[in-house]
């Protein structure tokens, strides 16, 4: 089949702070229409690809895209992102353009076939992955903080819980009892609270004052025997210099930032921690993966970029996937291609500021992802994801054996 771009509309719209990003509406044929849009970080790693320069509300012009693709014959997604990775790489496209044509291009193409756009996307790992589309464990965000907490502590980005009772319905329903909880307890102590890009709550407690709210949270929402707590360091926000971060009130070199995460591992039901070093702190990488047990997973998110060539098991035990650090749907599903052929756990994340797109849902699924990020569940981009979710659980595999690691957390706190 030909498949031949007969439009292509680009426009920037808003998204969950507000800030403008970018939409693509594709058409093959004259008669298959997708749509795909870029989340927007508040700080973008260091190693990421860039966005674009700012795009404003309403049509927006791109004379190298139009040129690529309008009246072209686009016979695939490795082609489609080819002609992307190439219109980026001379600067005349960034990340948010390419990967919002990407999706847009997936979906016109998942329509004209029928498909939903995971088994779409499933389809296109052929010859790169064999996996059976699953659905993810949950991570929730309860807390903000770090760069997204304006207060006066350097502490965690996100503080998560991560339910595991089986069922993906189970999951969500306990998530938000655990959500409901804190929040009552925070606003009991605190009086009302607001909410992060990513619906956490933001609190003003430090990194330890939201571990110790957490933990009691699912104890209030009888959930200790089927919850664990995740964080996200994203310490390269918290960098005061080479090897050294700041914490709290105090810095710290990396060793002594080990034994501080090392602690907390023991304290609280920690099962998941990412990028606790920056990406240049090979040395803290490899310290903490001494010091924790294997219960807990260490993941990369700014250490990996979502690049497929930075993927490395010795430095950590998971990837975290973001559509947006990629660029475009085939540099996403080859990095999750080099995190499962070494062995790594997958987990597909939000950013920051989100969109109602949910095509990361779909990936998350197709790729067999061990777990997902999409914030808080407040509000509707980042419903919208939840909601994805389980219109997904009608296809794919919703059922996990409850994760062993588990046992050894029972009881906790
Ligand atoms: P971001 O990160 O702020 O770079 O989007 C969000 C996350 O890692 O959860
Ligand atoms: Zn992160």
């Amino acid at each position: 089949v030909t498949r031949t771009v007969t439009e292509l509309k680009l426009r920037g719209i808003l998204d969950s702070r507000a800030r403008v990003t970018v939409e693509a509406e594709l058409t093959i044929n004259g008669t298959h229409t997708g749509l795909g849009s870029a989340p927007r970080a508040i700080a973008p790693g260091r190693l990421e690809r860039r966005r674009g320069p700012d795009v404003t509300l309403g049509s927006v012009e791109s004379p190298a895209l139009r040129q690529a693709f309008c009246g072209h014959d686009i016979n695939g997604q490795r082609d489609c992102d080819a002609l992307l990775d190439e219109i980026g790489s001379v600067g005349e496209a960034g990340a948010d353009l390419t990967l919002a044509v990407s999706l847009a291009y997936a979906r016109a193409v998942a329509a004209s076939q029928a498909k939903p756009l995971y088994r779409y996307l499933s389809g296109l790992l052929n010859g790169l992955m064999d996996t059976v589309p699953k659905l993810p464990g949950l991570m929730v965000n309860v807390f903000s903080g770090g760069i997204h907490l304006d207060g006066p502590t350097a502490g965690f980005q996100q503080v998560m819980v991560l339910p595991a009772t089986g069922t993906l319905i189970d999951d969500i329903r306990l998530a938000s009892d655990v959500f409901a909880a804190a929040q009552r307890m925070t606003e009991q102590r605190f009086g009302q609270v607001g909410l992060s890009a990513s619906s956490g709550l933001l609190v003003p407690l430090d990194s330890v004052g939201q571990l110790e709210l957490a933990a009691s949270a699912i104890v209030a929402a009888g959930g200790s025997t089927a919850c664990t707590l995740g964080v996200d360091v994203a310490a390269e926000h918290l960098a005061a210099g080479p090897g050294r971060y700041r914490f709290g009130s105090q810095e710290l070199d990396s060793t002594a930032f080990a034994r501080r995460l090392a602690e907390f591992a023991t304290r609280y039901p920690l099962s998941y921690i990412e990028d606790p070093f920056d990406p240049a702190d090979i040395a803290g990488w490899r310290q903490l993966r001494s010091m924790v047990t294997m219960a807990i997973s260490l993941v990369g998110d700014d250490l990996f970029a979502t690049d497929a060539e930075r993927i490395d098991a010795d430095l950590a035990d998971g990837v975290l996937l973001k559509l947006s650090q990629a660029g475009t749907v085939t540099a996403t599903l080859r990095a999750a291609a080099a995190a499962r052929s070494a062995g790594m756990l997958i987990a597909v994340s939000h950013r920051s500021g989100e969109t109602e797109d949910t095509a990361m849902c779909d990936l998350a699924a197709a790729v067999g992802a061990d777990l997902i990020k999409v914030g808080g569940p407040r509000r509707g981009d980042r419903l919208a994801k939840y909601n994805q979710l389980l219109r997904l659980a009608e296809h794919v595999d919703g059922w996990r054996s409850p994760d062993p690691s588990m046992t050894e957390l029972k009881g906790t706190p």
